[in-house]
This record gives structure tokens, sequence and C-alpha cells, in this order.
């Protein structure tokens, strides 16, 4: 049965069973908590919390959600069922069945009848494990589906109790194994061989609140959700790889293709008994999967976060292939094939076609080039260690190239071996490790901000915020809510930092790039200046607000005020940046996406996904686009509709954002831009005034920015370069036109008089070291000249001197020596002519001797080698010991 095939039988299964068929969220959702969304139940936290009404007609929903898991990366490919993109089909109960309807449910699609829509497995493969003392379960599975006893085990918190493995919804789970069969393993259940029995379903029993900690070290329950929920998941590549009767997930229908497009380009046969190229063959295969689905979703490689993630995916797909004998490009080919196993199940793949490639071509050139510089990277420090005599590379050398040059540790390793070296692993691991935990430490910082928030839940559940300010600016509104330091206060007084939540506001929360208001409220002689509004949850606004004077009691009624010169710089930015982005689009066409954008009064930043730099052709063509919409006053027109219409209209939405079924277009000169957005804006585009783009910069590979003034702040900015232009002008005494020519001419002119110094101090030298020729000394065949030059000269100054003065020993093998103190070090070289090389003097060995006096190394060839010292006082011993070997020759 075709993977999508499943995916369509257990939609139908719950929608016919009242379920509403809820479309996959996007992988990345504005959860600080999570890099990506890695269970079906994430985007219904909310409604598992209470925080939300669930807004399905029976209360219960049916989703296929896409996942990523990475923490098991080095698990791919080993295991039989390890997949760092998987979907999870999922049904969710919200208040409604519980145990009882969650098993049957499962149960009846596993074992229905194909012709019935169900998948037809023998019921005898099916074991269950249930939560230790969760009785209820037990006997459901036993009395109610008449599962045998001997197939149902108990397992502990770190197998049966579910949570996101942070502070949130949990409960215990009860899981559905499939026995593959004795050539997978030991007889015994899943508690015995997870190999043999593999988990194919997950009923979480929601019911609990979870705090800190771990499934090992245990976590505390802090409290009971308002309702008992069901949340499951079933994993489709697992049920396929079954249903299928392949070996493993990678070898479905999904990923199959990937395979053997990887046997062809690489010339090597995936076999199972091949163990380490039969991993790479599934890594191939995985990895082009999970890094094609989070670019479709917005994600571009980079050296952070998801990014990160996936740089790490492409490069380990590259390295993989090479390893099986792939010497060019190989993510075009993989790219494409995984595009068009997916398509059926995700049509939307077709529109980012292109730009899916082109980021994962430029990502693994620029990776095919690291490859190449860690490789000399690497061997300068395998030479460096053989040359000491020794044969560990050091742990920080390994680290360094991990972490400085992208380069995979198995890579140094093989390389290593490769080289006849051992890699020190304790000391690359304890730099790894301190790694790790200063990354654990960043991310529990995020998760505490996010663990703050239950403050606010009883007014996200009871009192959503009404805003009112697309239409009004002051409205009096009644104070609900007043939080100082995370806590619920009755009372405000002056000098407080107070948050203030109104049951109704005219005052913008910071969503969608835009700033949150500045403004006031009044309440007699009481002022509160409002510095910031943010929104918890979608619906409630929390104005953080200082107490100028007076004070405010809870169930006060205030005036609140927005600022009214802020609102229209914000609107006039905000307007802006629409079209810049539309500008850019026409520009660079449709591939260049949308990444994140910020806009205040007065300035704007647009993020976008793309990989080369932009030109200054490409800049003032935007530039000029953006203020062509300005100059034709077009209206700006606010539509609210749902979601099916505003896509028809051909509105962009942001990557990444969940928009709910109601959403609010911005459409500006009817075609010229429309977008989803919920940002205040002017009503016709010449309010905005001038737009000033002040240039376009790189933030993090595959993306870049363009930042620009609008309003007032472009003309005080034009106006600026204006003076300055002309401050330079006056100065330089040339017409502003002519700046340019006038600066280049003068630049070429300080080049050459550079040079001239240069040429003038190098003749200067020589002038002096003339002299030195007689003071050379015969030493039996050899004309040496051994001296040390005046304090200062510095070691390039030696260099020279030794060469000219090389040059001027012409009749006989010469040998020049010298040396000198500068910077409190002791530079020191030594030359020989044609002759004295012939005749075996070779000046490398002779700055070694050399070095070994002043506390110094040095090296190079035999007619002229350098080297430098640190210790002044073995400078005449130095210079006789050289004389000495010359001597010997
Ligand atoms: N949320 C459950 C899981 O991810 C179903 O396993």
């Amino acid at each position: 049965m075709q993977t999508h095939e499943i995916r369509d039988r257990f939609t139908q299964h719950f929608v016919d069973a009242g379920h509403e068929a809820v479309p996959s969220a996007s992988l990345i959702l504005d959860d600080p908590t999570l890099l990506f969304v890695n269970a079906g139940m994430v985007p219904f936290k909310p409604y598992f919390l209470g925080q939300q009404t669930p807004p399905f007609e029976n209360g219960t929903a049916t989703s296929i959600q896409k996942c990523v898991r990475t923490l098991d990366i080095e698990e791919v490919g080993v295991t039989t069922r390890h997949n760092t993109f998987f979907q999870m089909a999922g049904n969710f109960s919200f208040g409604q069945y519980f145990k009882e309807g969650a098993i049957k449910h499962a149960w009846n699609l596993l074992t229905g009848s194909l012709e019935d829509g169900g998948f037809g497995m023998d019921p005898e493969r099916l074991w269950v494990t249930v939560y230790l003392d969760d009785d209820e379960a037990a006997e459901i599975w036993e009395k109610t589906i008449g599962v045998p006893k001997e197939r149902i085990q108990r397992l502990g918190m770190e197998d049966n109790f579910w949570s996101m493995g942070i502070p949130g919804p949990c409960g215990p789970c009860s899981e559905i194994y499939y026995d593959r069969g004795p050539e997978y393993g030991n007889e015994g259940g899943p508690a015995a061989d997870d190999n043999r029995y593999m988990e194919i379903w997950n009923l979480v029993f929601m019911e609990s609140i979870r705090g800190e900690g771990d499934k090992k070290g245990g976590f505390e329950i802090v409290g009971e959700l308002p309702k008992k929920n069901i949340d499951t998941g079933m994993g489709v590549e697992r049920v396929a790889c079954i249903l299928q009767g392949v070996e493993n997930v990678y070898e479905t229908d999904l990923l199959r293709p990937v395979i053997d497009a990887a046997e062809k380009l690489t010339g090597t046969t995936y076999k199972d008994d091949e163990h380490d190229n039969a991993v790479r063959f599934r890594v191939i295969a995985d990895h082009s999967r999970t890094g094609m689905m989070i670019m479709l979703d917005g994600v571009t490689p980079s050296n952070e976060g998801r990014g990160y993630i996936l740089r790490r995916l492409l490069r380990r797909i590259v390295r993989s292939a090479r390893l099986l004998g792939a010497t060019g490009g190989v993510l075009e080919t993989f790219m494409n094939t995984i595009m068009d196993t997916m398509t059926p199940s995700y049509p939307e793949i077709a529109e980012s076609r292109e730009r899916i490639l082109r980021v994962a071509i430029n990502e693994e050139r620029a990776f095919l080039k690291t490859l190449e510089s860690g490789t000399q990277r690497f061997d300068v420090a395998a030479a460096a260690v053989k040359s000491e005599g020794e044969n560990v590379l050091s742990g920080e050398q390994a680290f360094e190239l991990h972490d400085t040059y992208g380069f995979p540790i198995d890579l140094t390793l093989e390389m290593a071996r490769e080289s006849g070296l051992d890699v020190d692993m304790e000391a690359f691991d304890r730099e790894m490790n301190e790694q790790r935990s200063r990354a654990k430490a960043d991310n529990k910082a995020k998760k505490h901000g996010a663990a703050d928030e239950s403050v606010y839940r009883e007014w996200v559940d009871n009192n959503p915020t009404d805003f009112v300010g697309y239409s009004e600016l002051e409205l009096d509104s009644n104070v609900i809510g007043l939080v100082r330091d995370g806590e619920k206060v009755n009372e405000a007084v002056a000098g407080d930092e107070v948050e203030v939540i109104l049951d109704a506001t005219p005052m913008y929360a910071e969503s969608g790039g835009q700033l949150g208001d500045r403004g006031r409220l009044v309440i007699g002689d009481t002022i509160l200046n409002v510095n910031d509004v943010q929104k918890i949850g979608k619906k409630l606004y929390v104005h953080k607000a200082t107490v100028q004077n007076g004070g405010l009691d809870l169930g006060s009624t205030v005036h609140a005020e927005v600022d009214e010169k802020w609102r229209h710089g914000a609107r006039q930015a905000h307007t802006a940046t629409h079209l810049i982005h539309a500008a850019l689009r026409q520009v660079l066409g449709p591939t260049a996406v949308q990444a994140g954008s910020l806009n205040k009064p007065g300035y704007l930043r647009f993020d976008f996904n793309y990989t080369e730099q932009l030109s200054e052709a490409q800049l003032d063509e935007i530039t000029t686009i953006a203020n062509q919409a300005v100059d034709a006053d077009f209206d700006v027109n606010t539509i609210e509709t749902t979601l099916d219409k505003a896509k028809s209209m051909g509105a962009l939405a942001l990557f990444g954002e969940n928009y709910g079924n109601d959403v609010r277009v911005v459409e500006i000169g009817g075609p010229f831009s429309v977008e989803l957005c919920g940002g205040t804006h002017v009503t016709h585009s010449s309010q905005i005034g001038p737009i000033a783009v002040l240039g376009e910069s790189s933030v993090g590979s595959g993306a870049r920015r363009i930042e620009a003034y609008s309003g007032m702040d472009s003309f005080r900015y034009y106006s600026k370069e204006a003076a300055l232009a002309s401050g330079l002008a006056a100065e330089l005494k040339t017409p502003t036109e002519q700046l340019p020519e006038r600066i280049a001419a003068l630049t070429e002119k300080l080049k050459a008089a550079e040079k001239e110094i240069t040429a003038l101090h190098q003749a200067q030298l020589l002038a002096n070291t003339g002299d030195l020729v007689n003071q050379a000394e015969d030493i039996n065949d050899f004309k040496v000249i051994a001296v040390e030059l005046p304090e200062g000269t510095p070691a390039s100054d030696l260099r020279t001197i030794a060469q000219d003065l090389r040059g001027r020993i012409q009749d006989r093998p010469g040998v020049v020596v010298v040396a000198s103190q500068a910077d409190g070090k002791v530079p020191f070289a030594v030359s020989a002519n044609k002759a004295a090389v012939e005749k075996g003097i070779k000046s490398g060995d002779l700055v070694k001797t050399f070095g070994g006096y002043v506390d110094g190394r040095g090296g190079g060839k035999p007619d002229l080698a350098q080297g430098s010292g640190a210790d002044a006082a073995g400078l005449q011993e130095a210079f006789r010991a050289v004389k000495d070997q010359i001597a010997d020759k």
C-alpha cells in the first residue's frame, strides 16, 4: 500500500467518526521552546491547556502533521526505524472520548479489513504496552478489545508517559507494536526487543501538566488539565514499512527512489550486508527528505538554530555520497528525486521547486569548498604533528576543524587514519560537551520565559482583548489585570513598571514585524506611559507601562491613547515594507521569499531568502519601483476574508506563520501588492513620503536583508548625505558630481607615493649595507658576512639585506648571516649564493643552529632562510656557532 493511500485511509477513518480534518501546520511554529514541530499535537497545545476553545464542531480533530526530530540523528540508517522527518497521523479529542474511544479507534483502523478502509493487520501480531499503574487501559485492551494478557506489557515513565520533553501537557500513554517475526530479533514483546517489535502508534491520555525535569530523572506533575484529552500519533512511515513488506523505513515508496538514484550516481550497489555503505545510502535518503521539507517551510542554511540543522543534514548527504564514490555535485539529483516522491502528498512543493534547488546547490558548492580548505587545514595540522615525531592529532585541532571549518569529525577521523594518525577523542568530546552545555544553558533561558506565561492564563482563556486600533486611537477601557515582576497585583503606584491588561485597547501589539504602539493610560492625575505592547497567545494584549505619577487600581477605567506621532511613523514604515517587498519580487522574481521583517517609525528592515548579493543596479531598481509606488498614490485597502479567498487573490503569506481561517489582506494598488497582514497602514501610498534604501547585507547563508528609512527619516537621511557630499566637495575643492573621480585620482596618487617611499627606503637601506661587504671574513673557501644590524631593523629588512649582500659576493662561495633586536624579539636571516649552495651550505640548517642559541626557531630553503628568537643574550654565541658550522664544510 502506497504511503499516500495510508494517509488517505487514516484521515477517512477519523472523518467518518466525526473528526475535523486539519491540514498539517508548518514545521516552524512561533514557539520559542521548539526548533521544529516534533509531534502531531504541537499546533493544538493551546486547546489541551485550555487557553483556547477548540474550533472543531465535535471537539475532535485529525491531522497528518509534518514532524522533524534530529536528536537521534546518529541513529539514522543504523536502526531500521529512525527518520529525522516523519509524518505523524493523529486523532485528537478535546474533552470528548477518552481511553476507551482512543483504543477502539486505533484497533479498528489497524485490524479493519482492506475493503472496509482499514490496514488489514493480523491482530495476532499486535502487542501493546501501558503505563505501570494504568489498570484502566490494560483492562480495556484485555476485556473490550480481547488482546491476550501476555501481549499486554507494562512499562515505566521513560516509555509510557508522554510529554513534549518540556513543561506542558502530558499523560500516561499506551503504545501499539507490530511483531515483525523471529528473523528480526528475540521473543518477549516490546519490553525485550524494539527492533523485532516495531512501535507504530502511541495513544496519549493527556490529563496533566508537568514541570521541569527530564524523563530519566523524573519530573513533577504540577497540575491537571481542565479536561481529559486524547492525543495520538501513528508513524506513517513505520506503517508503510510494514504494509509494503520492506526491511526498514528507508526503503518505502517515498525514500527508496533516492537510494536508487544514489546507486546510479555513486556506482556503488546498496547491499544490506555491507553495513557502513548501507547506512550511508539510508542517511542520503532520510536527510534528502528532511532537508527538502524544511527548506519548503522557508529554512535556509546558516550557522545556528534551524539553519544549522539544515546545513548539517545537507553536508551529511554530500559527505556520504562522496564516501560511496560520488565525485561531483549530488544534491540536485537527490532533491529532484525526493520532490517527485513527496509532491503527491505535498502539492505546494511544485511552486518552491526552483527555490529549493537553488538553495541546496549553493550550499553544496560552499561545502565542497569547505571540504577543500578544511582538507588543507587538516594537512597542515597533520604535517605539524608528524614533524614533531608525534602521532596523535589533538582534540582541540579536531574540534577547530569541526567548529570553524565545518569539518565533520568522522571525516577528520578517517583522514587521520589514512595518514597514520590517531585523534585525541577524549579531548574532542570534552570540547564538544562544553559547547553543548553552553547551548543547553541558552535553551533553558529561553524556556523559562515561555513558562512564565502561565500568569496570564486566566485572561487568555476568558478575556481576550478587544482591539479597536484599526479605526480608533483613543478609548475608555477597564483595567482587568495588573502584573508586576511576573505576579498579579491589585494596584500600581508612581515609579512602578507594570503590565496592564485592558478589556479593550486602541494600541497595536507587536506582531507581523511591526513594533507595539507607544501611548498613555490616563485616569485623573494618574498617567502611565506605555513603552511597549505585546501579545500573549494570539489575543491577549499586555501593555508594558511606567506609572508616571498618581496610582492605579485594578478595576479602574482609564483613557487609553495611542501616541499619534508614533502610529503615523509605524504606518508609514509598515506600508513601505510592503512596497519594498513587492518591488523586490518584481526585480528578483518570486523565489525571493520573505523571511522576516521589522518596522517602527522611520525605519524598516526586510529579510528574504536569496543566495546572491544584490548588485547596485538591482538595489537602485528596487528603490525606484518602491518610490514610484509612493508617487502613484495607490489606495491601500484592507479586506477581511477567509484564508482560501485570500490565497485565490494571490496574497503573499509568511512562511512559518500559522494563519487562522479568518485573515486580513492588505492590498496596495490592486495587484501591485497583496499580502496577508494584521498591521496598521496608511490609506494612500503617498502618505509614506520618500523611501530611502540604505543598502543590503547578508544575514547568514541564504538570507539577505534590506534596510530603509521612511517618511521624514528618509528626508533627514538624504539631506545629511547631501551635506556630507558638499562638505567633501568644499574640502577637495571639486564640484560634487566630480567627487568620485577626484577621490579615485587621490587614491591613485597615494598609492604611487607609497610605492615611491618603499623604493626609497630600500635604496637607503642598501646604501648603508654596502659597507658591510668590507666586514666579510674568510672562512676556508667561503666569504662570510656575519653581523648584528642596528637595533630596530625589522625582519623584512633583514631578509632584503641578506639577499642584497649575498649578491655582492660574486667571485666566491658566500654566506650572509644577519640578526637584530626589534620589538623585544631577535629576528635573524641567512642567505647563501649559488656557489655556496653547491658546496653544501643549507641556509635552513644554519638558521636552526642560530635559533638554538637565541631561544628561537626558523626555517627556509638552502639559499635563503629566516627565523626569530626571544633571547638576545645568546647572539654572539649564535654567530660563532654558525661560523663554526660553515668552517666544517
Ligand atoms: N504526542 C504523541 C507522540 O508524539 C502521540 O508520540
